[in-house]
């Protein structure tokens, strides 16, 4: 695993930028599997500006969602996809036909392994780059999923519930379930890339970097990567 330190949250989005630049150019179809949250945010504008200037070409990109909710309208404006396709997917002009999205809607059994057998016929995912959660949950895979796990429904924890209270406008309303790539997806990903940016990401990235290895921090499975990269700022690394 590598750690690169970020001077900052926009040096941090520059770099994970320049590493889908780079990743586009070596195979410019490449499957891609993106973050939602407040970190990637920088990131996302950097690829936006990228592709502006010419310096991404995403003409070709496909991209698999790392989780949603499950159990809203397809069309709900607060299912991640959207918000993906809002900040990132649609500026970059990238349709429909070059995304695999978990259903909100779709059948709670059949599709996870729709999703598998979508990422598996597309020859595997080329670059993940994933979000830290405060909890060091990856995508909604929260602590004590198992490091094999596969794509699946899953159940919010509580504290999941009140984090994404703010997107909802209160706890009652955020839904109970949602659908997630496993960590064994994940671990199956050709490069693992976790971004993580602020103060208030230190405690559980020093677990995440030095702490036991172990479900219990599912952000650990870095560790057990071949072809890891973790990009934290100077704050979230406690170097400021
Ligand atoms: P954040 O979320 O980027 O909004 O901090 C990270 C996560 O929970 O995965």
């Amino acid at each position: 695993m590598i750690v690169e330190t970020a001077v900052d949250d926009a040096d941090m989005s520059r770099r994970a930028a320049a590493m889908v630049v780079a990743q586009l150019r070596a195979k410019p179809d490449s499957l891609l599997v993106l973050p939602t949250g407040a970190t990637p945010l920088g990131l996302f504008r950097a690829l936006v500006a990228a592709a502006e200037a010419g310096d991404l070409d995403a003409s070709c990109v496909r991209f698999v969602t790392l989780d949603d909710y499950r159990g809203i309208a397809a069309d709900d404006p607060r299912r991640l996809l959207l918000w993906l396709r809002r900040a990132l997917l649609d500026p970059l002009g990238v349709g429909e036909d070059r995304i695999v999205a978990f259903d909100p809607e779709g059948d709670p059994e059949a599709e996870p392994a729709r999703i598998e057998a979508a990422i598996a016929e597309g020859g595997g995912i080329d670059l993940a780059i994933v979000g830290l959660g405060p909890n060091g949950h990856l995508g909604f895979n929260e602590p004590c999923s198992r490091f094999d796990s596969r794509a699946r429904r899953i159940a919010l924890t509580p504290e999941s519930i009140r984090s994404n209270a703010a997107y909802w406008g209160s706890e009652d309303v955020v839904p109970r379930e949602g659908f997630t790539l496993g960590l064994g997806t994940l671990m199956e990903a050709r490069r693992l890339v976790l971004i993580a940016s602020g103060a208030r990401k230190r405690g559980i990235l020093a677990a995440a970097l030095d702490g036991p290895t172990g479900e219990a921090v599912p952000a650990t499975l870095l560790r057990l990567h071949p072809e890891a990269t973790v990009i934290a700022d100077r704050a979230a690394l406690g170097r400021d």
